[in-house]
């Protein structure tokens, strides 16, 4: 197994192998000699600090820099104040880059204090042009800057990056490779996400992923079923595929595979209790999953089916391709055959065009559907995306006030629906201390609802009955059985 690698054997003096993911050990041998040396000028160990903003899939390749920092001999901290710093950056809405810009103002002052540290940027921000620019000259201390298709190939650029003066910038425009088999730390020991694919061919009209992550690509499945008996055996009892519209998971194949198929062979793996997904896009949904997760006993309960409109006039301006009806088909089809499925949605509010009358018909769905929750987003201007040229853009109010009608209905229909499992008892996957009362567990049910209760943290990885005792809005506060 390639985490269990000895870099020790691998002599730096040779030329560099050409085969990956061998070429990124090497690296990694010779980064752990630089942070050996330094440590020892030093006279103390090395810290670095992963911070992550955005989705799922970003947490995930921030466990896998981890990884790789751990096997250079980094020490892993929270904490900011560290010897290197890497910002895996998000750039899905503005706001996300706003923060990444406040926190790198932040740095320049850490950086001032110690010389010796280093910073990097990676992620999807890393793949517009504008923000390169902007950071090659208004933040000149940055000493490592690589984009999404390149990732895997941090080791090497780690390594590049103790040898070089000044910045090093290395983004790709896209990729059809997919390295995986590197070294990984996870979050947690219990859970683990493990990625499908990557990429998106959907070009949803405001969405800047497909320009930032390229052009859809799926893992073989026995890479993915092979990754997946390695961390069963590593002692993850609860897994989540992730990809940005795994329905359409496996068609581009040589042998090509559904998305249900592929969660029949999850399945099969001992030791796997649980299996979750995301994200799934309503166009591509099929009977086949919905039977798939009837009969199973592993596939959690919870479905996230991002509605992002409920007006089929502005679900066409976002090129969603289907219809409110045929959402609310879906949705009904979904519920009658899984009735105690939770569903919860991402919904954008401001889109180009939409109108007051726009947001009744979103609100309209919300009531029908009776989600469990619902991420709500104010419409962000993505440059490079159609709707960025499009005519019509609200004005902030009307968005602001479509925004807060909207939320309002979201939160109480989702207070009505989490609230009828009061009284009931079911099993949760102990997650965490609370992290408000250390007498305290944080536990998830299988539709994904949080429970806390009383009870021991040797507890954490296990499923336990709980009755759900009192509903808090999104949360419940239960009782160990
Ligand atoms: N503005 C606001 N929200 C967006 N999302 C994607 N692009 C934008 C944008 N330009 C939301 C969608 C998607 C979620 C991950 O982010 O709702 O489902
Ligand atoms: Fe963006 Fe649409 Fe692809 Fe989701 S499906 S990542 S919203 S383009």
């Amino acid at each position: 197994m390639y985490n269990e690698i000895d870099l020790s054997t691998i002599e730096a003096g040779q030329d560099p192998p050409l085969q990956e993911p061998e070429r990124q050990y090497y690296f990694m041998a010779k980064c752990r000699r630089y942070v050996k040396a330094e440590s020892e000028r030093l006279g103390r160990v090395l810290t670095a600090a992963v911070i992550t903003f955005g989705c799922q899939m970003n947490a995930r390749d921030s466990e896998k820099l981890s990884g790789i920092l751990e096997s250079a001999g980094y020490e892993l901290t929270d904490n900011e104040e560290a010897d290197f710093v890497i910002y895996n950056t998000c750039t899905v809405r503005d706001n996300a880059n706003q923060k990444v810009y406040g926190r790198l103002g932040h740095i320049n002052s850490l950086k001032k204090k110690n010389p010796h540290m280093k910073v990097a940027l990676c992620g999807c921000m890393m793949q517009e042009q504008s923000v390169i620019e902007k950071i090659q000259k208004s933040y000149r201390f940055v000493d490592l800057i690589f984009g999404t298709h390149n990732i895997f190939k941090f080791a090497e650029l780690l390594a590049n990056m103790y040898e070089a003066e000044g910045m090093i910038v290395d983004i790709w425009q896209d990729t059809d490779r997919i390295v995986e088999e590197l070294p990984s730390q996870r979050k947690y020991a219990f859970k683990s996400g493990i990625n499908i694919m990557f990429g998106c061919n959907n070009f949803c009209s405001y969405c800047i992923v497909p320009y930032v992550r390229g052009r859809e690509r799926s893992r073989e499945p026995e890479d993915i079923l092979q990754e997946i008996r390695r961390l069963a055996a590593d002692g993850v009892v609860e897994i989540m595929l992730l990809g940005q519209n795994v329905n359409s998971y496996g068609k581009n194949l040589k042998n090509p595979i559904s998305f249900a198929r592929l969660l029949q062979e999850c399945e099969k793996i001992e030791g796997i209790q649980r299996i979750r997904f995301m994200t799934s896009h309503p166009k591509d949904l099929s009977d086949e999953l919905i039977q798939v997760m009837k009969e199973s006993s592993k596939i959690c309960r919870h479905l996230h089916l991002p509605l992002q409109s409920g007006s089929t006039r502005i679900l066409e301006a976002m090129n969603r391709r289907y219809t409110k009806e045929q959402y609310l088909a879906l949705a009904d089809r979904i519920r009658r055959e899984i009735p105690d499925i939770s569903i919860t949605t991402d919904i954008i509010v401001g889109f180009p065009g939409e109108t007051p009358e726009d947001v009744d018909e979103t609100i309209d769905v919300v009531k029908k559907v009776a989600y469990d929750n619902a991420f709500t987003f104010i419409y962000s201007k993505r440059t490079g995306t159609p709707a960025a040229a499009m005519e019509g853009q609200v004005r902030d109010e009307v968005v602001k006030e479509g925004f807060d009608r909207l939320l309002k209905v979201v939160q109480d229909t989702a207070r009505e629906r989490v609230a009828r499992l009061e009284g009931q008892t079911m099993d949760a996957l102990v997650e965490e201390v609370n992290e408000q009362d250390p007498d305290f567990l944080t536990g998830r049910l299988s539709n994904n609802t949080i429970v806390h209760f009383r009870g021991d943290k040797s507890l954490i990885g296990t499923i336990v009955p709980v009755c759900l005792k009192e509903c808090h809005g999104f949360y419940y506060i239960g009782e160990m059985q």
